[in-house]
């Protein structure tokens, strides 16, 4: 297999546990295993004495019974359990794709849905959005790259970097045009129930499609990454079942303590969606009024879900120097859109309670940086 570096993975790796101000995390705050064990009395105990074995590979059935509360139509084992969203996209691309088939992805997008697919030797297109018109999806584009071995497409709202809604009706055009070439559609959504107008919600796409398989997690929204702890959800259920024959050859089961935690969370995963949306609420506005004072240099697209948004630096220097010179200099952390092939963007985010904070040091900084300022002149 040859597949190339995740440049978003190695960039975070090299500088998230030095940072000290994070300003473009994807995962909303999270809590302590103390909290998750407050949130039902004996959960304390309990988790004390629950069993370190081994568990299901499908995933415990009392976990799956508890993730697919979520859906209008998929029951407890019509999911599988992963140990990650990463360990999805793996499986999914390489259960499904050899060197003849073709791939479609939208982008730009979370790295390992483009490149683990190239990885399994099959032909993959890019149906890409771009920045000039708001980011549209753009339906007759994705019509025009379907080849008679098209087998998988992925696509992901809310979205990775721009915290955009794909619009109902496209959505409801997508999966229609999947089923009549018989694709398969890994709708990746990490993001959902983190729509900042809650009435945007999209329908889940395993609820739409057959042959769509729905990809959620306790990252993201829930504030919960360190549980490692994803799921595939979907009525294709031989599917499922080849994805769970190579899941055999990556990690067996997930971990016993993450599904005792991930399951408990779940039972109560409005709270944590209330939290983390009243952090967005509050961080969204100071956002968008530093970006107002800041017209120079960030040109803002309002995202309308998630953690994230995407924003263009104005001034023609390389965001990947800027980016790397603001956390050397002032310990804020920002995500340079070249990691997304977007080299005059940055991804901000605004899910941690210290994002007032981070934002501050910024600010100073750039008060203090005339070279970016002047740039622009
Ligand atoms: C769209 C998307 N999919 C998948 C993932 C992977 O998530 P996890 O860290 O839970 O594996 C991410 C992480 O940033 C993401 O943004």
């Amino acid at each position: 297999m040859h597949i190339t570096p995740f440049r978003i993975e190695e960039y975070m790796a090299q500088y998230e546990f030095a940072a000290k101000y994070l300003l473009s995390s994807s995962d909303a705050e999270s809590v302590t295993i103390a909290e998750l064990l407050a949130l039902e009395p004996g959960a304390h105990d309990a988790f004390l004495n629950h069993w370190c074995g081994y568990t299901e590979s499908s995933g415990a059935p009392w976990l799956r019974e508890a993730l697919s509360t979520i859906y209008t139509s998929i029951a407890g084992d019509q999911l599988l359990v992963v140990s990650a969203a990463e360990e999805a996209i793996f499986l999914f691309y390489h259960a499904l794709l050899s060197p003849n088939d073709h791939a479609i992805v939208e982008t730009p997008c979370y790295e390992s849905a483009l490149t683990v697919p190239k990885s399994t030797g099959a032909a993959v297109s890019e149906w890409r959005r771009k920045p000039e018109n708001g980011w549209a999806h753009d339906l007759a584009a994705l019509e025009s790259l379907i080849r008679p071995n098209t087998r998988a497409l992925y696509i992901n709202t809310p979205h990775n970097p721009t915290g955009l809604l794909m619009q109902p009706d496209i959505y409801r055009n997508v999966l229609e045009l999947a089923a009549r070439h018989g694709i398969y559609v890994f709708s990746d959504e990490v993001y959902r129930e983190l729509e900042h107008h809650p009435a945007d919600r999209l329908p889940a796409a395993c609820d739409l499609y057959d042959r769509a398989l729905s990809l959620g997690s306790v990252s993201k929204t829930y504030g919960l990454p360190g549980l490692r702890l994803a799921w595939l959800a979907s009525h294709d259920a031989s599917f499922l079942q080849k994805i769970l024959s190579l899941k055999h050859y990556t990690t067996i089961c997930s971990s016993a303590p993450s599904e005792f935690l991930t399951a408990l969370a779940f039972r109560h995963r409005q709270k944590f969606i209330e939290r983390n949306l009243a952090i967005v609420r509050h961080n969204l506005p100071l956002l968008s009024a530093f970006f107002s004072r800041h017209s120079d240099l960030f040109d803002w697209t309002p995202p309308t879900a998630s953690t994230i948004g995407f924003v263009r630096f104005k001034p023609q220097l390389d965001v990947l120097k800027f980016c790397e010179t603001l956390v050397r200099e002032a310990g804020v952390l920002l995500l340079p859109g070249t990691v997304y092939d977007e080299p005059q963007h940055i991804r901000f985010g605004y899910g941690r309670k210290n994002m007032p904070d981070s934002l501050a040091h910024l600010e100073s900084w750039l008060a203090n940086s005339t070279r970016y300022r002047s740039a622009t002149l």
